[in-house]
């Protein structure tokens, strides 16, 4: 049955605040190519100030539309010097706007203003000594970090010397650097106040103009005075209040939210992960009983979730709720297949299907609520992102859908969802949960999706996080769980010989998901899921950990 309704999809734009919000100062970060684009705009939130990511495309009378109270210069892989090296439009240094530089982002302010870039040394990555001047710094504070410091004092020998030494060595600290280009002439106007071995100019500061450029990567948890730089930036140099808050952001979605909807219905699709569950929750305090939430259990979620999901949002949020069973059907639609691609449409299109089963009965629905996050909206605006898995959520929509959409966490990165959920009260177990991919555990089984093979992977899974809690590393790891191979191997249990499949464990560190590397977890951990899988869960006679970085493997293995 399709959906009830006529209403056009719209999207709302990718680059303006909800409708009704209220408007905060922004920073635009403009994106040079770098892996640190994001990371920059979420140290900047946590500064309690608003930012956004722009294409260094942007014009500056488009960067000035969005009244910026300052505009930071991302870092990017690539050199000034060469033809066709990602740019900005000079108009921007017009605009009266302070600027921080980072990296690339440094370099090109210096060159675009008349300074020298050049290419320096060997280049300089990882841990660096930042010395500073002496000359007066807005940027820089105070030497926290005694390392760098610490690291010459060794050098110099016996104690009578360290005193010497101490009062000799200009403050440093350690800061992380990733570059092989650097500024070797500052442009008129700015004075160097801090150098590292290679980089001559490795923080440039014009007060009169408030424009600044740091060679290092102040956004890095490597650089421990970074964030504090930053504020000092933001604070300090721009005078911007800290108001980007979380209780501000509920305030001013929910009424966002009510000038969107009316008086009309939603529905809103529960996956049992974070972001849908957020959504709801917010979604409920601004519209309270004309919001439905249609719950489609797949058969593939892990233990427990389905109890959870139902549990927290019929009992404590008193959400109306449809639950929809569908696991024979999933089943059914995946026997036989085993290629990924195959699999992840298949449970995509069953999902919306049911979805739209349920949603059929609220007939005068005419919104759809999603948990669409920032990170996603940035993504999907990138037309170079090569396609290297489709991904499926609740907003796996088919192009034949006729609904509005309510997104009212499209502004914000993971984090402050899960501070936004906690804020509205939802449990630990919802805000806190690991990332758990739409297709569920069907993408967790290499092979054949069978309610055994399911079965034994959701054993295995529980086990996997179980032992990481316990070993109180829940906050290192990122995401950690387990995988069902399609191969077997020979073991022996008792006096029997066994011929079985293995479990691979997997567990990653990340801090986005967007980089993620295997997580060191300690060998007693390592043996202890490792006996407990054996011991406890039937069909499996081997465990394997997983050590690849996601530059190459990807977090799930299909
Ligand atoms: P990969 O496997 O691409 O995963 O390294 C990156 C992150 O995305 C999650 N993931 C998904 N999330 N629908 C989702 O909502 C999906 O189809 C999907 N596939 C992967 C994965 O768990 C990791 O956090």
């Amino acid at each position: 049955m399709p959906f009830p309704n006529s209403a056009q999809l719209r999207p709302m734009s990718t680059h303006s605040p909800a409708a009704g919000a209220v408007a905060h100062p922004t920073v635009l970060v403009v994106d040079f190519g770098a892996q640190y684009a994001q990371l920059i705009a979420r140290r900047v939130r946590e500064a309690q100030v608003y930012s956004e990511i722009v294409p260094h495309t942007a014009t500056a009378a488009e960067l000035a539309q969005r009244s910026p109270a300052a505009i930071i210069f991302s870092g990017g892989p690539a050199s000034v010097h060469v033809e066709g090296a990602p740019g900005i439009d000079p108009d921007v240094y017009e605009l009266g706007v302070p600027i921080l530089g980072i990296c690339y982002g440094s370099q090109l302010l210096a060159r675009d203003l008349g300074g020298r870039v050049d290419r320096s040394g060997r280049g300089e990555y990882g841990r660096t000594s930042l010395r500073h001047t002496g000359v007066r710094s807005q940027l820089l504070g105070p030497v926290a970090d005694e390392h760098a410091a610490g690291d010459a004092r060794d050098r110099a020998g016996d104690e009578r010397d360290e005193a010497a030494s101490r009062r000799a060595a200009p403050p440093a600290e350690s800061v992380w650097m990733s570059h092989f280009d650097a500024v070797t002439e500052p442009p008129a106007g700015f004075t160097v106040t801090a150098s590292t071995a290679d980089s001559p100019a490795a923080v440039i500061e014009d007060p009169h103009r408030r424009f600044y450029g740091v060679q290092h990567h102040p956004e890095v948890a490597h650089t421990p005075s970074g964030q504090a730089q930053l504020e000092r930036f933001l604070h300090g140099i721009c005078g911007i209040n800290s108001e980007w808050t979380m209780s501000n952001v509920i305030t001013e979605s929910i009424e966002a939210i009510r000038a969107q909807v009316g008086s009309a219905r939603a529905i809103c699709g529960l996956s049992g992960g974070v972001d849908s569950a957020v959504a709801a929750a917010l979604t409920q305090r601004a519209i309270g009983s004309q919001l439905t939430c249609v719950f489609v259990d797949t058969g593939l979620m892990r233990a427990g979730e389905g109890e959870q999901v139902t549990d927290t949002f019929r009992r404590t949020q008193g959400i109306e709720l449809i639950h929809e069973r569908a696991a024979d059907e999933f089943f059914e639609a995946l026997a036989g297949v085993t290629d990924p691609e195959d699999k992840r449409k298949i449970i995509g299109e069953k999902f919306v299907r049911i979805f739209e089963r349920a949603a059929g009965g609220i007939t005068d629905a005419r919104f759809l609520v999603q948990g669409t996050l920032y990170p996603d909206v940035i993504e999907s605006g990138s037309p170079t992102a090569a396609k290297i898995k489709s991904h499926h959520n609740v907003g796996g929509l088919p192009e034949d859908m006729t609904f509005e959409l309510v997104e009212p966490l499209r502004h914000l990165f993971k984090d402050e969802v899960r501070a936004v959920g906690a804020e509205l009260g939802l449990p630990p177990e919802i805000v806190q949960r690991q990332p758990f991919p739409g297709p569920g555990l069907g993408v967790r089984i290499v092979g054949e999706v069978t309610p055994e093979s399911v079965e034994t992977v959701r054993a295995a899974d529980v086990i996997v996080r179980d032992e990481i809690a316990a070993a109180g590393l829940d906050g290192e790891v990122w995401q950690g769980f387990a995988v069902l191979a399609d191969i077997r191997s020979v073991g022996v249990m008792g006096d029997e010989r066994t011929y079985a499949r293995p479990i691979i464990v997997r567990a990653v560190t990340s801090e986005d998901a967007m980089t993620a590397d295997w997580a060191r977890l300690p060998h007693d951990l390592l043996e202890s899921i490792s006996s407990r899988i054996v011991n406890e869960v039937p069909g499996v006679n081997r465990v394997v950990y997983d050590i690849s970085s996601r530059s190459f493997g990807t977090i799930e293995w299909e």
